[in-house]
This record gives structure tokens, C-alpha cells and sequence, in this order.
């Protein structure tokens, strides 16, 4: 069995006031629940550490440089997540890829990074509402999960996370259903299984695009689906806490 993960997402949102309340609520409502996270900003990252530390919810970043040190103005390397206390990074998020301009190249880049000072990254891939339409869904998710184990071997999955999100459910209100994201997600574990069998029965693949309280245990029951990592509902205590009880 696969231990299900919830991740909270929260983006650029979040102060130090209204965190301490929303960490405090985390807390005491996933109480005795495992695969807990919570990824803050980068300057919130000291807060999670003192408010998390001891207890039974994890933490993480929602980016990072795919270099070490040096001069990289306005970075965050692998190491200084480390000194936080981090377990986790999201990496290759599609407001990342779409925004930033992050290419399929650095994606790689950091999660090799990741893996390499011991994060757990949590691989963001997923298709637009026109390549779903135009039916290039599988072909844009296998190239993106191909980008990073053509890069560092299948293997370097096998403790690490990936989450499907399509991106026309993210921010939305639309969901995938829950036999759409499925069959995506049968799809990665598939294309995995044909580099390593072993690896695709351990990797756990999240789903991601408006997952709420009222939608995450018919999204959770499903064979391939190993929890969510959650955007606008991870900022609400109650409805994170909620959607991680589903994941139960
Ligand atoms: P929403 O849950 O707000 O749709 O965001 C999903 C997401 O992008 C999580 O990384």
C-alpha cells in the first residue's frame, strides 16, 4: 500500500499572522493523520519550521535553484531548504513553466538538485485545456515525466512524488473527474512501469486542479491516485484538514 499524501500549495499567499492561525488549525485538525504537508513561501519557511517542527506535519518549498551557490541573485538553493527543515519542493509547477519560463531542461536540473541534498520533489506535470482538446494529453505528460528520467534515471523516482495537474483544473473550480485524472495517472504509472516495475508500484502520483473537501474522496478512491497537492483549499484550515482526512 501506497501511504497517500496531501499537500497544501499555498502559492504567493500567506502572512505571518494569518499562518500561525492556518499552521495551528493544520495541527490540531490532521491530528494523527500521516502524509501531512504544508508549502509555504520562502520567507515563511522559518515560521513552518518552528510551528512544525516535533509535529507530525511536514514541510516544504515550492521552488528552488537547480545550483548549488553563488551568484544567482534572487535564489534559493537546495541547501539553504535544508537549513529550514524542509522535506519537500515542489518543482516544474505549470505557473512555473507557463510564467516563469521554466523549461523542461531545468525542471530536470532541479529536481536532480533536489534529490541530490535529499528533498523529496514533488514533479508537477500536465496539459493544457487546447493539447486535452486537440488529444495530446498522454504525449504532453509522457515527454514532461521523460524530460526528468531521461536526466536522472528512472530510479531517482522511486522515493520521490508526482502530481498530475492538469492545467485548465487549476485555480478554476473545474475539476478533473475522477475517471479523467485516473486515467492519467494509469497512464504515468504505465509509462513508468515500462523503465521499472518496482519503481511504479512505489512512486506516488497526486492529483491537483481545484481538489476541495467536496470532491477529494471520490478523487482519492481511486487506484492510482495517491492524494492531492491542494492550491486555494490549502489556505482554509478546515477544508485542508478535511481533504486530508479523505485521504485517510
Ligand atoms: P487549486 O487547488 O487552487 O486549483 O490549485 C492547484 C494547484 O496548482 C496546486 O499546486
Amino acid at each position: 500500500m501506497r501511504q497517500k499524501i496531501v499537500a497544501g500549495n499555498w502559492k504567493m499567499n500567506g502572512s505571518l499572522v494569518d499562518n500561525e492561525a492556518l499552521l495551528k488549525g493544520v495541527v490540531d485538525g490532521t491530528a494523527g493523520l500521516k502524509g501531512v504537508v504544508c508549502c509555504s513561501p520562502y520567507p515563511y519557511l522559518f515560521q513552518m519550521q518552528k510551528a512544525l517542527s516535533g509535529t507530525h506535519v511536514a514541510w516544504g518549498a515550492q521552488n528552488l535553484s537547480q545550483y548549488d551557490k553563488g551568484a544567482y541573485t534572487g535564489e534559493v538553493s537546495a541547501s539553504m531548504l535544508n537549513d529550514f527543515g524542509c522535506s519537500y519542493v515542489i518543482i516544474g509547477h505549470s505557473e512555473r513553466r507557463a510564467i516563469f519560463g521554466e523549461t523542461s531542461v531545468m525542471v530536470a536540473e532541479k529536481f536532480k538538485a533536489a534529490k541530490d541534498a535529499g528533498l523529496i520533489p514533488i514533479l508537477c506535470l500536465g496539459e493544457t485545456l487546447a493539447e486535452r482538446e486537440s488529444g495530446a494529453t498522454f504525449a504532453v505528460v509522457g515527454e514532461q515525466l521523460e524530460a526528468v528520467t531521461g536526466f536522472v534515471g528512472v530510479e531517482a523516482l522511486e522515493d520521490a512524488v508526482l502530481a498530475y495537474e492538469p492545467v485548465w483544473a487549476i485555480g478554476t473550480g473545474r475539476t478533473a473527474t475522477p475517471e479523467q485524472a485516473q486515467e492519467v495517472h494509469r497512464h504515468l504509472r504505465e509509462r513508468i512501469a515500462h523503465l521499472s516495475a518496482e519503481v511504479a508500484g512505489h512512486v506516488r502520483i497526486l492529483y491537483g486542479g481545484s481538489v476541495k473537501a467536496s470532491n477529494a474522496a471520490e478523487l482519492f478512491a481511486m487506484p492510482d491516485i495517491d492524494g492531492g497537492l491542494i492550491g486555494g483549499a490549502s489556505l482554509i484550515s478546515g477544508d485542508f484538514c478535511e481533504i486530508c482526512r479523505a485521504a485517510a
